[in-house]
């Protein structure tokens, strides 16, 4: 089924393409990078709202990174953090290939502490969450304030494999699992789960009362 939903999606581009190609050469951590419906979800999403602030956590290969500059309105960027360079040489061909280079910022480090480093306001049309899994409640907490009225969180493996739907869930599901609850009671938000790929959450922040 998940196969023929492919042939009904965009096709990738000639550097997605040779992205996922590369990032598929690296072995079983290849895993980690979006798959390519997704993908093309989150550049349709980017240009549907006109976003031109977007914030990533968890470049990897910049699969979704380059999926966000594909969509971006005109004077856009995505900024997107990673805790190590191992992988920034692919993801610089391939934005480079794509003809996105100029749109996106790549920060190194541990996210939290960088983020912690932005404006306290409110200037971010979507955020991605998607990189270690007992982080995700911590950047839910930097970034839902940051966001604007109406901005978008996405939030990735929110079913982690199935395993985040047990209450008796361990490790990384057990994390992912606590981040779900944690979104649901949020009142800031109005959140929905699609069982895309391995899950992903949209959260819409509310616009606050005048
Ligand atoms: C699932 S991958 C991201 C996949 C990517 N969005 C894509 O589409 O290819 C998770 C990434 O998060 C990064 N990461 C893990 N812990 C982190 C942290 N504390 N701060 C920043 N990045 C981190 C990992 O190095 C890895 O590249």
């Amino acid at each position: 089924m998940l196969e023929y939903a492919l042939t009904c999606t965009e096709q990738p581009v000639p550097a997605q393409r040779r992205l996922i190609d590369a990032t598929a050469a690296l072995g079983q951590v290849s895993e980690m990078q979006v798959v390519h419906g997704q993908a093309v979800f989150l550049t349709v999403l980017t240009a549907a709202i006109g976003a031109r602030t977007v914030i990533e956590i968890g470049t990897f290969t910049g699969d979704s990174a380059l999926a966000f500059a594909r969509g971006l309105a005109p004077g856009g960027v995505v900024d997107t953090y990673n805790v190590t360079d191992e992988w920034s040489q692919i993801a610089s061909r391939a934005w480079r290939e794509a003809g996105v280079t100029d749109l996106i910022r790549q920060h190194i480090g541990n996210a939290a502490d960088l983020l912690d480093e932005l404006p306290q306001e409110s200037f971010v049309n979507i955020a991605f969450i998607d990189a270690d899994k007992v982080g995700y409640i911590t950047y839910w907490e930097q970034l839902v304030p940051r966001m604007v009225d109406n901005g978008l969180i996405l939030a990735d493996n929110v079913l982690y494999y199935g395993d985040a739907v047990s209450p008796e869930a361990e490790g990384n599901a057990a994390a992912i699992r606590a981040f779900n609850e944690h979104v649901m009671a949020d009142d800031r938000v109005q959140p929905t789960m699609l069982p895309l790929a391995d899950g992903l959450t949209i959260a819409r922040k509310l616009p606050r009362p005048n």
